[in-house]
């Protein structure tokens, strides 16, 4: 019975995998080995503020992060800025208040503004809504062996192009090797020296993809070190309790067991 459900399981995840492939639909998409991976990663402090800056400079242009606050910013295990600095942070970007029925500068407790320009997806969940190609139909499988998710994705769009467009309908696509179907309508937004860092770090395109790729993973799931640190304990007590269970179990029957043996 199990031997013929592990064959059919078997026999569904290929024919599942064949027909994505036969369909062409999926891209490629590039591993990245993120700090915030495994039982023990961290989020990296100076790389989410690294992130941000890219994100602030060049793709809050078109998208948004609406459903982020931003006195998240200030989060231990996040970007971690200094209060005084989210505060300014927030008033570089102007809200519309109802009540004063005008704009006004945004507060640290506002969020983050929405996508300026329509077609421009919002990012705050992006690294999790993205989270579904690893492996063949979604199993999860290159997560679960390499750690692969919405990050390597969204670092596989920015890195992911060709370099070759086409015009349709007025729309101008760029080919690019990640995004499902091939041709994207977001124009290559990263090119090497677009910002400078103030840490010094390498700015090449690849390096400052990395970087908000890791910041966009962060918006997406603030919580994941706590996440994972809770699994890795739940797992290492089960063990300990299982490794107890058997003791105690042992135990219990050796007296039957030395009787048995005596009769
Ligand atoms: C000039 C405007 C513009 C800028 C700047 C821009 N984007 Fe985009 N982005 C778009 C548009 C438009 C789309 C929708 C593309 C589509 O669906 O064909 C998009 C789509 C995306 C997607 C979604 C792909 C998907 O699976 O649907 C991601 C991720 C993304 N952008 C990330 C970024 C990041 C990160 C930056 C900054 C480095 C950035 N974008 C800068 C316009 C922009």
């Amino acid at each position: 019975m199990l031997k013929k459900l592990a064959i059919s399981a078997v026999a569904a995840l290929t024919l599942s995998a064949g027909g994505a492939m036969a369909a062409g639909g999926a891209g490629h998409i590039e591993d990245v080995a993120f700090s915030f991976e495994g039982p023990f990663g961290k989020f990296d402090q100076m790389q989410l503020q690294r992130g941000l800056q890219v994100y602030t400079e060049v793709c809050s242009a078109c998208h948004g992060l609406k459903y982020v606050p931003i006195r998240t910013l200030a989060d231990d295990g996040g970007p971690h800025l200094p209060e005084d600095q989210v505060r300014a942070y927030a008033a570089q970007m102007e809200i519309f208040d109802p009540e004063l029925d005008d704009f006004r500068p945004r507060k640290a407790a506002d969020f983050f503004p929405e996508s300026g320009l329509e077609t421009a997806p919002d990012l705050s969940l992006m690294a999790k809504a993205r989270a579904g190609f690893h492996g063949p139909q979604g199993t999860g499988i290159n997560q679960l062996v390499k750690g692969m998710g919405g990050a390597e994705y969204i670092y596989s769009i920015l890195t992911g192009y060709t370099g070759k467009e086409k015009e349709q309908a007025g729309t101008t696509f760029y080919e690019n090797t990640a995004f499902p179907g091939g041709w994207i309508s977001m124009a290559p937004p990263l090119e090497d020296d677009a910002v400078e860092y103030a840490d010094g770090h390498s700015t090449t395109a690849h390096h400052m993809a990395e970087d908000v790729s890791a910041f966009l993973m962060w918006t997406a799931e603030p919580k994941m070190m706590d996440r994972q640190h809770a699994g890795f304990v739940a797992v290492l007590f089960l063990t300990i309790l299982s490794v107890l269970l058997y003791l105690t179990n042992k135990r219990l029957w050796a007296p039957v067991k030395r009787a048995a043996k005596e009769s």
